[in-house]
């Protein structure tokens, strides 16, 4: 595996050649590190970062100063993959002047080489003018948490032939704006296939089956970071969650019990100094 960064030709390329793209989620330097460390290709600073690190419920509550706070942390810990940022709720719906401020903020504060946005034909032109600016720009389908509210839950989208379409039609839009990369979340695989075989550039699957050019998981939940089961899409490769609180405990039981810290843990003195100090 090559060190260079990885670049939007890399991912127009990898699709070409039939390489799968991956790519997960972090939040802060030690993951981003550990992330890229592992040869992943993109990382995305998602908003998610409200549900899994600042403890909303959702992400809307998540704001641009919170985005490239997290972004720069990433990016110090990072030299190969492409550092993607989220845009967050309404960051990029109030005025064309804002939505090109807020993403140039992602790239020129935050160090990331791309930003994502949600959505589909209501944005095309927004992705196209930040696109013009020099600002490469990866999309999301499907599952939108943004629009959690209008959809009515966390559910698989584009199910019936009418959402399907919609789906369809909103992915060529665009693609025809610009985008380099198109996430698609909970979305049915056949229909995730389609996408893929229709579009020159790569899809990023989440919930979206194996036809996609490429995969992303959240880390925390491919880590079992949190206790009980996530949503069917993910796959635990570890179960951090148990093992962080087996070495709470034991380290509370362990100083409780003056196990901790032991000779090895402390530093000495001098016996003189000591005998000094005995003296006074
Ligand atoms: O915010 C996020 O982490 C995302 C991924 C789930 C694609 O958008």
């Amino acid at each position: 595996m090559s060190s260079e960064r990885v670049t939007t030709a890399y991912f127009r390329e990898a699709k070409r050649e039939g390489r799968p793209i991956t790519m997960l989620t972090a939040y802060d330097y030690p993951m981003a590190k550990l992330v890229d460390a592992a040869g992943i290709d993109g990382i995305l600073v998602g908003d998610s970062l409200g549900n899994v690190v600042l403890g909303y419920g959702s992400t809307i509550p998540v704001t641009m100063d919170d985005m490239v706070h997290h972004i720069k942390a990433v990016a110090r810990g990072v030299s190969r993959a492409m550092v993607v940022g989220d845009l967050p709720f309404l960051s990029y719906h109030l005025s064309r002047a804002e939505s090109l401020r807020n993403a140039g903020r992602i790239i020129q504060e935050g160090g990331a080489q791309a930003v994502k946005l949600e959505g589909g034909r209501e944005i095309a032109e927004t992705v196209q003018a930040m696109v013009a600016a020099g600002i490469p720009v990866m999309g999301h389908l499907g599952l939108t948490p943004q629009s959690v509210h209008q959809l009515g839950g966390y559910k698989v989208q584009g199910k019936d032939e009418a959402a399907a379409k919609k789906l369809i039609d909103d992915a060529k839009a665009l693609e025809e704006a610009g985008v380099f990369a198109l996430v698609l979340e909970c979305v049915p695989a056949p229909l995730a296939k389609m996408i893929t075989e229709m579009l020159a550039v790569p899809t990023i699957g989440i919930g979206a089956g194996p036809h996609c050019s490429g995969q992303i998981l959240v880390t925390h939940d491919l880590l079992g970071l949190y206790g009980g089961g996530g949503p069917k899409f993910v796959k635990r490769y570890a179960s951090l969650h148990e093992e962080i609180a087996r070495a709470l405990a034991a380290y509370r039981e362990e100083v409780q019990s003056g196990a901790f810290p032991g000779p090895e843990h402390s530093f000495g003195m001098p016996e003189e100094v000591l005998a000094g100090l005995a003296r006074e």
